[in-house]
């Protein structure tokens, strides 16, 4: 039987966890919830507060009646981004489209917000005005809902390696070693190595990584199955809207792996995070479809339910090449995929996740395997819808006279890789690796158009907020 002095009593519970207990249908519950309003309204005898805590995008209602003490003094002041701590017995909402209202019975007021300066009132902004407010845009709907997605990703990452005994490896952040040999290392310094004229800190020229490859494939030739998930830099002069300056990547290592079982992984690994989101994201993977990307549930799950597409680099550049007037940058064998190009492939021909394998090594860094051939290496990048290239990955060359020829040709210093060198020397196995653009697969999993709008305070050249 129902009685308003039977209640379940919950402290300090996440607006996410009241709205699995409504599942299951359990009202009357006392509770304490501690949030930001979005919105007042005053009616007759109470007011209706929407408060959000950030743990989910549904604000629960609050109905303050005027006999609350504080109502006049501070209740009826309340406005859009004001804290509170509200105690209270949730009911049955008589409204339509609302589950369940919060009946306070102690708001507490526990930071003011000027509603005269307070840049997130109740209108939409534009998510170019949002990123100018870095340190306030987390509060909004959307910049909510990507942070929710962004960590369940992550978490979903760790997830599938874990499941199938890869072990994380935490690989330098400051390191003597440039990976892609492109060139685009920010170099690291002591603040005083150049006042006092001194060695570097390092002894060698030391920079922010670029990849933690290298260095997970020490730990795949002795640990079997790896991957790194760090932050990366690249100090190249790139204002796009799906390159980062510092972005997040995961790289997997694999001993005794070849090409095909790279391809298998980075396929599964797509599939299963996304997967993931379409189960755990629902109501924040809703909001992008209405208002971000329309159709994006249906992409998503399209990605997960259906085959990439696989070609060789020579069987795209014959689709590409006879399209000569749809781009700014012809096609012919040799040139580097444009993202035009890649977006054409995954966009309109195939309109899929297509695998692209096989490229000339002269566009690919001098670790990857030499194919037979002499003029492709066993690399493959994942190209998806809208963004282009997500994944870029190899089997990596693990004999030693070739590696060497390779390094030799790229004016690569030996010595310095050394310790590369040793892999091969010792035990080397065929082993193979990719590396997964964290920021880049969340935009494809919000639909955002924008990769500074997926990671919490973005870097580009020019601006590095907060
Ligand atoms: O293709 P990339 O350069 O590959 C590597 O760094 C390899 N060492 C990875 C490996 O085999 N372990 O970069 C991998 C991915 C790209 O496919 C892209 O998704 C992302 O990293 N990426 C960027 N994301 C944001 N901003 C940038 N400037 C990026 N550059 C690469
Ligand atoms: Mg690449």
């Amino acid at each position: 039987m129902e009685s308003s002095y039977c209640f379940i009593i919950m402290e300090n519970l996440m607006i996410k966890r009241i709205q699995t207990l409504l599942k299951q249908k359990e009202t009357n519950i006392k509770v304490t919830i501690r949030g930001w309003i979005r919105t007042r309204r005053d009616t007759g005898s109470f007011s209706f507060l929407e408060v959000n805590d950030g743990s989910c995008l549904v604000n629960l209602q609050v109905i303050a009646d005027k006999t609350l003490v504080n109502y006049e003094d501070e209740i009826s002041k309340l406005g859009a981004g004001c804290s509170v701590v509200v105690t209270g017995i949730l009911r049955e909402s008589p409204a339509k489209g609302q589950d369940v209202e919060l009946h306070a019975e102690l708001v507490e007021v526990v930071g003011w917000a000027d509603p005269e300066s307070y840049p997130l009132q109740k209108k939409r902004h534009s998510l170019e005005f949002l990123r100018s407010i870095c340190h306030l845009r987390p509060r909004t709907n959307a910049l909510g809902a990507v942070t929710r997605v962004r960590s369940r990703l992550s978490f979903a990452v760790h997830n599938f390696f874990q499941e199938r005994d890869f072990a994380q490896i935490h690989t330098p952040i400051i390191t003597t070693s440039d990976c892609e040999g492109a060139g685009e290392m920010f170099q690291v310094r002591a603040s005083d190595e150049k006042k006092r004229n001194k060695e570097p800190f390092f002894g060698l020229q030391a920079g922010l990584t670029v990849s933690g490859q290298l260095q997970a494939e020490v730990y795949a030739l002795a640990l079997g199955q790896v991957y790194t998930f760090g932050p990366t830099f690249r100090a190249e002069n790139s204002n796009t809207s799906r390159h980062l300056a510092e972005f997040w990547m995961i790289e997997p290592e694999m001993a005794f792996c070849d090409l095909d079982c790279n391809m298998e992984l980075a396929t599964d690994l797509l599939k299963f995070v996304l997967q993931d989101i379409l189960d755990n994201c629902v109501d924040d993977l809703a909001l992008f479809d209405k208002f971000i990307e329309k159709g994006l549930v249906k992409k998503l799950q399209d990605v997960v339910n259906k085959d990439f597409v696989h070609i060789t680099y020579g069987e795209a550049v014959e689709k590409l090449s006879g399209l000569k007037e749809k781009f700014e940058y012809p096609v012919e064998w040799g040139i580097d995929l444009q993202s035009e190009h890649e977006r054409y492939l995954s966009e309109e021909l195939y309109k899929c996740p297509v695998i692209v394998s096989d490229y000339p090594a002269s566009l690919k860094p001098f670790y990857m395997r030499l194919s037979d051939d002499e003029k492709t290496v066993a690399a493959m990048d994942i190209l998806v819808p809208g963004i282009g290239e997500i994944v870029g990955g190899s089997q990596r060359e693990e004999r030693l006279d070739i590696l060497t020829r390779r390094m030799n040709e790229a004016g690569i210093d030996l010595e310095e890789y050394d310790w590369y060198l040793d892999l091969r020397r010792y035990g080397t196995v065929p082993h193979a690796g990719f590396g997964l653009g964290f920021e880049r697969l969340v935009q494809f999993a919000t639909g955002m158009k924008n990769i500074r709008e997926v990671i919490p305070f973005p870097r580009t050249p020019g601006f590095a907020p907060c």
